[in-house]
C-alpha cells in the first residue's frame, strides 16, 4: 500500500537563461571549507580558505518529500576558479539508494559531469549549455566547471535517492581536470 499522501500540485518559475529558480525553499551553501580532502592540493585549499574562504557551489531547491514516488528537483550552480589548477567541482556522491538516476540538464556554464562507479570506472560526460548528462544508477557523480562563468545545470532525480558523500570522501574519483596555460588537463 502507498504511504504517499495527497499534497496540491505547484509551479516553479525557472529562468532558464540565467538558471536561476524563483523563491526557493532550500538553499544549500558550500564554501571552499566544504571541500576538505577532495583537492590534490591540500596547502592550495587551505591558502583559498585563508583568503576568504570563498562560495563554492550553491543548491536550490523546493519542498518536496524526500520518498519514493516524488520527484525532487534543483539548480545546481558551481562557481569557476581552480584550487592549485585542479578545476573547481562538487563533493560528489553516490544515491543513498543507488538503484537511482539522475539527470543533469546544463543550463550555462562548461565543464564535466565526472561519473564513477565501486569498481573503478570513471567517464567524463561534457556539460554546456543545452545538454543533457544522464546518470544511470550505480553512477557516483560530480560536476567540474572548466569554464570561466558558474556552471549551472537542472537537475531531476527519485525522492527517496538520498545523497551519500562519505564514500566519495574516502574513495575520491580516479580523473581530476586541471586548468593549464588556458588548456583543459585531464590526469
Ligand atoms: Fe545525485
Amino acid at each position: 500500500m502507498s504511504t504517499v499522501k495527497l499534497m496540491p500540485p505547484f509551479g516553479v518559475d525557472i529562468d532558464l537563461a540565467e538558471g536561476v529558480m524563483a523563491d526557493p525553499d532550500r538553499h544549500l551553501v558550500r564554501k571552499a571549507s566544504a571541500m576538505l580532502g577532495h583537492y590534490q592540493d591540500a596547502d592550495a585549499l587551505a591558502r583559498l580558505i585563508a583568503a576568504g574562504d570563498p562560495l563554492h557551489y550553491e543548491v536550490f531547491e523546493k519542498n518536496v518529500p524526500e520518498e519514493r514516488g516524488q520527484v525532487m528537483f534543483c539548480i545546481s550552480k558551481l562557481e569557476p576558479g581552480d584550487v592549485g589548477g585542479e578545476c573547481f567541482m562538487t563533493k560528489g556522491h553516490y544515491h543513498t539508494v543507488r538503484e537511482t538516476a539522475e539527470v543533469y540538464l546544463c543550463l550555462r556554464g562548461r565543464g564535466f559531469m565526472a561519473l564513477k562507479t565501486a569498481d573503478g570506472q570513471c567517464l567524463l560526460e561534457p556539460m554546456e549549455r543545452n545538454r543533457l548528462v544522464y546518470v544511470p544508477p550505480l553512477w557516483a557523480h560530480r560536476s567540474i566547471n572548466t569554464g570561466s562563468e558558474p556552471l549551472i545545470s537542472f537537475c531531476a532525480y527519485p525522492g527517496d535517492a538520498g545523497h551519500n558523500y562519505g564514500d566519495i570522501e574516502s574513495e575520491g574519483f580516479p580523473k581530476r581536470v586541471f586548468t593549464r596555460n588556458g588548456k583543459i588537463a585531464v590526469v
